[in-house]
């Protein structure tokens, strides 16, 4: 057995950045339609409805303009890491650096449930939009296929969400990564979709739906951001291709900023001419994009986002799916989880049994739980891995390589914006539900367990 310190740091050898073996391709162009394309689907589709119905009322878009700024923040924090440190891995790789081993492998374990449960999420809301789409057809699948059991509720197995999860990793699996290119056109057809929804729903907004308008006061908008920071899922997603940046000091940045920035206009614009249609009392609903356009009688716009959801969610599936692989495959290359992980296919030259195995996860979960119960699974997650980063921004700059790196982008304001982004993470973690606590609570422990009997033995470090 080795013995190592649990806190052995990540030796990062500089040349590293100049001989990467990957192609230096993406622009911040490239990366913006990147970031969009992670970020923008079941949250704009599905919780807007939700959060007013239940937390902010018709002051909904408040609650995504508090998530945008805790986002942007911590969003700062993963730019300066990611133009420094221009390594695969993301933010596993960086905590690995600042805070050693065990910290590493604890973020590490926080990431893949962010991506395992944003996925199984995402799949979830890809399925009832999917079904309301073939619904149009006359199709219609039996109960117990059609959602997941829950007590008090007729239901079986979402069979839908655990098929596309599935076809996600059968696609990746066969070495499908999808271009740039293709991202891009996904992309637009979505924003294009969001912006034919504003251009119609825009002329029913009724003044009158925006009284009172914050009936849950102003904790509702605290409570309404916890959720909605969901939507902002995924942006985190782009620091991973840094390997393949053109010059990411300069273009990670703006790849993460402005897909924030385009993400927040979006959401909220939504989200006010959502509360502006629909009274916020009858929003408490699945999807209410689609709701909101069927009140409205415009079944055909009704149609056409349909669509354009199913469609931006594949796309939001794909990144995830392979950002999720791409961190395991990291975490298994330095020993800390089973070889196989990190076993490349020599034919399609990606980790194919790393695929299939998290395809598989993602897709039990997706037909079991319902989607409320994994949506804050994966915020809990998320907002853990951004409160360590942005922690870990104030560390990095005390490294004593840290004059060999390259300097790329610095965090405004240093120290105030890492810590305060770490304070608000903490605090939107504050607004979760106990149940959610406890279940990330048991995450982290089988993680600690995992750890100590097999990572800590098997390490590189
Ligand atoms: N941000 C991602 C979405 O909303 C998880 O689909």
């Amino acid at each position: 057995m080795t013995q190592h310190s649990l806190f052995a740091k990540k030796q990062i050898d500089v040349n590293q950045f100049k001989n990467s073996t990957l192609e230096r391709h993406l622009t911040a162009f490239g990366l913006t339609a990147m970031g969009v394309g992670a970020v923008v689907g079941a949250g704009i589709f599905i919780t807007p409805g939700i959060i007013a119905a239940k937390y902010a009322g018709p002051g909904a878009m408040l609650s995504y303009l508090l998530a945008a700024v805790v986002c942007a923040m911590a969003a700062l924090c993963y730019s300066e890491f990611a133009s420094t440190i221009p390594l695969a891995g993301s933010a596993y790789t960086y905590v690995y650096t600042v805070f050693g081993e065990l910290i590493a492998w604890i973020l590490g374990w926080a990431l893949i449930s962010e991506y395992l449960f944003a996925v199984a999420s995402v799949a979830v809301s890809w399925s009832a939009y999917f079904q309301n789409l073939i619904a149009g057809f006359g199709l219609h699948l039996p109960t117990f296929l059609s959602t997941a059991w829950t007590p008090g509720h007729p239901g079986g197995i979402n069979l839908i969400a655990g098929l596309i999860t599935l076809l996600i990793g059968f696609l990746l699996s066969n070495g499908l990564r999808e271009s740039t290119r293709i991202n891009t056109i996904m992309v637009g057809v979505k924003v294009a979709v969001i912006v034919i929804f504003l251009g119609v729903a825009i002329f029913y907004v009724k003044p009158a739906n925006f009284k009172p308008f914050l009936p849950f006061g102003a904790g509702g908008i605290l409570s309404g951001a916890a959720l909605a920071f969901y939507a902002y899922i995924g942006f985190d997603a782009v620091s991973t291709a840094s390997e393949e940046v053109v010059n990411p000091q300069r273009d990670m940045p703006i790849g993460i900023i402005a897909s924030l920035l385009i993400a927040s206009l979006l959401y909220a614009a939504v989200a006010t001419v959502l509360v502006g249609v629909v009274h916020y009392t009858k929003l408490n609903v699945g999807d209410p994009v689609a709701f909101a356009l069927q009140l409205m009688h415009q079944n055909w716009v009704a149609g056409i986002v349909a669509l354009g959801a199913v469609a931006g969610m594949t796309t939001v599936l794909l990144v995830m799916t392979y950002g999720g692989t791409r961190l395991i495959f990291a975490i298994s290359r330095d020993g800390l989880l089973p070889p196989v992980f990190a076993k490349v296919s020599s034919k399609t030259h990606v980790p194919v049994a790393n695929t299939w195995i998290f395809a598989i996860d993602t897709s039990i979960v997706a037909m079991v739980v319902p989607l409320d119960k994994i949506a804050e699974l994966v915020n809990i997650g998320t907002l853990f891995a951004f409160a360590t980063v942005s922690l870990g921004v104030i560390f990095l700059r005390k490294l004593p390589f840290y004059n060999e790196l390259p300097q790329g982008f610095k965090v405004p304001l240093f120290p105030w914006i890492p810590l305060l982004s770490c304070g608000l993470c903490l605090l939107l973690m504050t607004q979760l539900q106990l149940t959610t606590w406890i279940v990330f609570l048991i995450w982290l422990v089988i993680g600690l367990t995992i750890y100590f009997s097999y990572g800590y033995r098997h390490s590189r470090q």
